[in-house]
């Protein structure tokens, strides 16, 4: 304790402000697999005069992932950097971010950044008498494998709308509008799995067709909240009308004002109740 407080003065006698992070750049969304690499630098000042002496004692920087407690990156100046646990294999180890001896190592320079990856970054720099460390979260998400929006007739009178999409990295959200408003459709089933490093999400909903315009236009919207990703997909529907350009449903006939319609349409395409 006493000690502590002597190194402290003493430090104070020499207009010291130790190690102190200017700047922890990290890029926050990157996309999965994008065959570009991500940056992460750790901009840290030393001392005046242990930069002017080039003694840079005791100084190590380490990076760290998620909670884990051990470093994925460690440099000590005047030896290699290495990358470690789930960073191993994937730096560029010869990226400088400067010529300078003591802090030319400090950066993480990941080649090709995938999902496993996206998570809380620490810095963490310290000397013999000092530290000090940041934080900061990169998000890399993967856009959907596949984004289908169909609609499909259970019955006659209704449409059963369903819009999937599979493969999707961090968790997604979907919503369903109605065009040319963008009303947003009401008590939508969404459903998401997660699988081993990616979600699939359907959204699913039953409408009468009798408050629908003809034709109708559906969006089905795809967001990744925390990668500000979004994407819709839009069909068109024809209320009342069985052969929708793409229709799957069961079909009945129904006792319902259509019915006469209905009958004719079935008799025009040579099919019958
Ligand atoms: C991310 O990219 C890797 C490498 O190509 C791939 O194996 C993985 O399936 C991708 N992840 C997702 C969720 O698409
Ligand atoms: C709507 O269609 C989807 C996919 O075709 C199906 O899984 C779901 O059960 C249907 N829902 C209703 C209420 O018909
Ligand atoms: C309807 O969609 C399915 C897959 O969603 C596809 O395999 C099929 O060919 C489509 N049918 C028509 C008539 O477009």
């Amino acid at each position: 304790m006493v000690s502590e407080v002597l190194l402290f003065s003493y430090a104070l006698l020499l207009g010291a402000v130790g190690i102190q992070i200017k700047d922890l750049r990290v890029p926050s969304v990157v996309r999965n697999n994008s065959g570009s690499a991500a940056l992460l630098d750790c901009d840290y000042t030393l001392k005046p005069e242990e930069l002017a002496a080039h003694s840079y004692a005791g100084l190590v920087v380490k990076w760290y992932f998620n909670s884990s407690p051990s470093p994925v990156y460690q440099w000590i100046p005047g030896q290699k950097p290495q990358d470690l646990g789930i960073l191993k294999g994937k730096l560029d180890l010869k990226h400088r971010s400067s010529d300078h001896g003591a802090t030319m190592y400090r950066a993480l320079y990941i080649r090709n950044p995938t999902t496993e990856l996206s998570g809380e970054y620490k810095c963490l720099v310290s000397t013999f008498d000092d530290e000090d460390f940041m934080t900061k979260k990169m998000v890399v998400f993967a856009p959907e494998k596949s984004l289908e929006f169909t609609t499909s007739k259970p019955a006659i009178d209704s449409v059963n709308l369903t819009c999937r999409a599979r493969g999707v990295y961090p968790e997604p959200k979907m919503a369903l509008f109605k065009d040319p408003d963008r009303m947003i459709v009401d008590d939508v089933q969404v459903e998401t799995l997660s699988r081993q490093r990616s979600y699939d999400i359907v959204a699913t909903k039953l409408m009468p067709d009798d408050d629908l315009d003809t034709p109708t236009v559906f969006a089905c919207e795809l967001r990744i909240p925390e990668a500000s990703y979004e994407v819709t997909k839009s069909v068109v529907y024809y209320p009342g009308m069985f052969n929708q350009p793409n229709d799957s449903g069961d079909l009945r006939c129904h006792s319902h004002f259509w019915a006469s319609l209905v009958t004719s349409l079935l008799i025009a395409y040579g099919c019958c109740c």
